[in-house]
């Protein structure tokens, strides 16, 4: 028996059980000291009492011979037609936003237990081996995930020079491309005309972008755009992964959803089609109390509540921003984005940056050299802490940095 020795060549734990457990560490450690943590994108505020509700209800039908449900219909795994609908009213509106007509279909969505799971489980429709394309810095899972099949990994360096946003390189070749925007870590935003060079260049290399659209409610600006598929020519090219664990707190509750336009093809197959057949052979679906809540969070009274969260952590962006202004720490994110992204001061590399707010604020970040080599002497804050400690970690950080 052999085991997939790609496994080997990981690093020991993925980046945020890793950054969890020196944490943890730590505390066990000095049990007297209050730990702050910035470091993973886990949202503190409670569900929206919309999805709450719905989620209640679901749960009495789930009570009763009548209304219990078991499999979804047909077994199909992709979701029941109240959210897919529910999903596609929210891309009217993205799409109304961007004064664009909506252009999919409700056949084009599948519904998962989120994001990161269908950022793995999507790489099952492609051959080990292809070459794949990641900036650098990048979210682990997509990385780590490539490894696990052994596929061969090239990056793109997203720097301070490119605004962390690189284009196409013409001697880079590969079959999968990852973007994320609005980015995690650096919070950096593509324009249209960025992605229309993507969708141009994936388009002419035969290439597949996988599009992770999950922090896309975070953007404020009309300018950006919220979806790949506004780009013209992106369904023939694009897969977008979305999810409402940042948009709609559901990190606990665990959902998301992911679109493979009909028309993308690659090697003869539709890969929609391909997709379904590993969903019902490998996925049940999402449950269907989950799945009601998730279509509450895209109903009217949902929207509304979820963008007061939303909101809520605009608010620790800025407050954290103001922190760094008033420390001279170059700073980028946070506008459209719950991330923000600094420059370490005076040259100090990420790891000891990290090490010394950990143990001398109190304040658990993530080292910008975890999600790559151009993370080097960077460090991520996430805004998704309560307004409280959000403030007391910034004055810990002024104490610290002025002294
Ligand atoms: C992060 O902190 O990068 C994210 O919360 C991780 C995730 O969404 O899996």
């Amino acid at each position: 028996m052999k085991i997939n020795s790609n496994f080997l060549d990981l690093h020991e734990s993925y980046l945020f059980a890793r950054i969890g457990a020196i944490a943890s560490a730590y505390q066990k450690e000095h049990p007297e000291k209050r730990l702050i943590k910035l470091s993973i994108g886990d949202v503190t505020l409670p569900l929206a009492p919309a999805v709450v509700s719905a989620m209640k209800e679901a749960a009495e039908e789930q009570a009763n011979a009548e209304t219990f449900k078991g499999y979804a219909p047909d077994q199909s795994c992709y979701g029941y037609e109240f959210l897919l609908r529910a999903i596609m009213r929210h891309y009217d509106k993205i799409f109304l936003a961007a004064g664009r007509p909506n252009v999919l279909k409700e056949c084009e969505i599948f519904v998962s237990d989120g994001a990161k799971s269908d950022l793995g489980n999507l790489l099952d429709l492609f051959s080990a081996d292809n070459t794949v394309l990641l900036p650098d810095p990048v979210y682990p899972a997509y990385l780590d995930a490539n490894l696990m099949d052994g596929r061969s990994v090239e990056f793109l360096p997203a720097v301070r020079e490119n605004g962390f946003l690189p284009l196409p390189e013409r001697e880079k070749r590969a079959d999968l491309i990852y973007l994320c925007s609005p980015n995690n870590p650096t919070g950096a935003v593509y324009s249209r005309e960025q992605l229309k060079v993507w969708v141009e260049y994936a388009r002419q290399q035969g290439a597949v972008l996988l599009f992770d659209a999950a922090y896309e409610a975070f953007v404020q600006d009309a300018r950006f755009p919220r979806s790949i598929f506004e780009i013209d020519g992106a369904k023939e090219c694009a897969i977008e992964i979305c999810s409402f664990s940042k948009t709609a707190g559901f990190t606990g509750v665990r959902c998301g959803y992911t679109v493979i336009p009909e028309e993308l093809k690659r090697d003869g197959a539709e890969l929609n089609r391909l997709f379904r057949r590993r969903q019902t052979t490998k996925f049940n679906g999402v449950s269907y109390i989950t799945q009601r809540g998730a279509a509450a969070a895209f109903g009217e009274e949902g929207e509304r509540q979820t963008a007061l969260c939303r909101e809520y952590y605009r608010e620790n962006a800025k407050l954290i921003a103001k922190s760094l202004k008033k420390l001279g720490l170059w700073f980028t994110g946070g506008e459209n984005s719950p991330y923000i992204w600094l420059k370490c001061p005076e040259g100090k590399d990420s790891f000891a940056f990290f090490l010394e707010l950990l143990e001398k604020a109190n304040v658990v970040t993530t080292p910008g050299s975890g999600f790559g080599r151009c993370g080097e002497g960077y460090l991520r804050l996430t805004s998704f802490g309560s307004h409280e400690d959000t403030r007391e970690a910034c004055a810990r950080l002024e104490a610290l940095l002025r002294s």
